[in-house]
């Protein structure tokens, strides 16, 4: 048995995580669980947003599945989920993007997979006033050549290794000249080692309007922190929605597997929530641990729920509960 944490986090977090116990149980999984949690919950019954015990259990697992944790607006507490990508330096955060079959969009076979620069950028959360008026307020971006390197590295050996005879970098390397030109000169540094991948360099407005234009046009895209996140949902969008997107943070040690979409607040304990975005993370976790029989599984019993397209949530224009949703999908298995 392979050991995973597994963090149910906040809002929608603990339906969804007891959708992809119930599912990895039903496919008999050869993964155990421990659940620990972290977020708003634990806040209000602990007195502490993360208790020692999640970092124990990240550390000694090394794998984990985790749900959505809310972030305050404006004021309070800086993001947990930013702050354990920077903890266990999860450089990479890999979100695929696919068509799905019986989702109706405007679109037919995306498949392509976002890079997105993970510990850095803007993300990094120095911010201050410039003085005391607090009338003018400055955000730092930080972007250093090796955190570009190794995004970019990573994305090139994906394209590599899937055969994909292309890499879109997308950047604001014309406004941005020191910090994006040098994400932007790394890219073009690394392309030179795959001579047989072009490098198509793409400003980030464009991009906005090239993927909703032409969407199959992408295979692998790799970015910044922010323009990362921002695509992320941009391309759940164009397959679907949150409810479909999946994602991981890899570092050289440590690998957090978690859906796009955050703690979808408007529809907690509603029974609505698409299990789907938290269930391809946990076959991509799967997939990273070796255990492709089983994901492979897992993945077919979605597919035949979804081509025979008669349990479907409400996401996806149906009238199907979270449960009975996941009732149809093991009932596939
Ligand atoms: P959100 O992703 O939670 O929700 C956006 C919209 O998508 C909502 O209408 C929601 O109902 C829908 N949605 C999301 N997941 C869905 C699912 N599985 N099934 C069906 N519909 C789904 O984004 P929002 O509202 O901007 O953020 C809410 C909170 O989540 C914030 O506190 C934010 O900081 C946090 N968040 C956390 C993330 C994480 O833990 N990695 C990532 C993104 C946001
Ligand atoms: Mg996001």
């Amino acid at each position: 048995m392979v050991k995973v944490t597994l963090i149910p986090g906040d809002g929608i977090g603990p339906e969804i995580a007891t959708a992809v116990v119930d599912i990895f149980a039903a496919a008999k999984v050869d993964v155990e669980f421990e659940v620990v949690n972290a977020g708003m919950a634990v806040l209000a019954a602990e007195g502490v947003l993360v208790p020692e015990s999640v970092y124990k259990s990240i550390e000694r697992n090394k794998i984990v599945l985790k749900g959505p944790i809310t972030t305050p607006i404006g004021a309070g507490f800086r993001s947990i989920n930013v702050a354990l990508r920077k903890k266990y330096d999860l450089y990479a955060n890999i979100r695929p993007i696919k068509s799905l079959p019986n989702v109706l969009t405007r679109y037919e076979n995306i498949d392509l997979v976002i890079f997105r620069e993970n510990t850095e950028g803007l993300y990094i959360g120095e911010e201050y006033f410039e003085n005391d008026d607090k009338d003018t307020a400055i955000a730092l971006k930080r972007i250093t050549r090796q955190g570009s390197y190794r995004i970019i590295k990573a994305a090139f050996e994906h394209a590599d290794r899937l055969g994909i005879n292309k890499v879109t970098v997308a950047h604001k390397a014309n406004i941005l000249k020191l910090t994006d030109g040098l994400f932007l000169a790394e890219a073009k540094r690394v392309s030179l080692d795959y001579p047989h991948i072009a490098l198509e360099a793409i400003i980030i407005d464009n991009m906005c309007m090239q993927l909703v234009m032409n969407p199959t046009q992408f295979g692998v895209i790799v970015t910044m922190n922010l323009y990362g996140d921002i695509l992320s949902d941009l391309c759940a969008g164009l397959v679907g929605g949150l409810g479909l997107a999946p994602g991981a943070n890899i570092g050289a040690d440590i690998a957090i597997f978690e859906a796009v979409h955050g703690s979808a607040p408007d529809i907690i304990g509603q029974n609505k929530a698409n299990p789907l975005a938290l269930l391809f993370s946990g076959i991509n976790l799967l997939e990273y641990i070796g255990q492709n029989e089983a994901a492979a599984r897992i993945s077919g019993a979605i597919e035949r729920v979804l081509r025979e397209n008669k349990v479907r949530t409400q996401d996806l224009g149906g009238v199907a509960t979270t449960t009975a949703f996941v009732e149809a999908i093991k009932a596939a298995l």
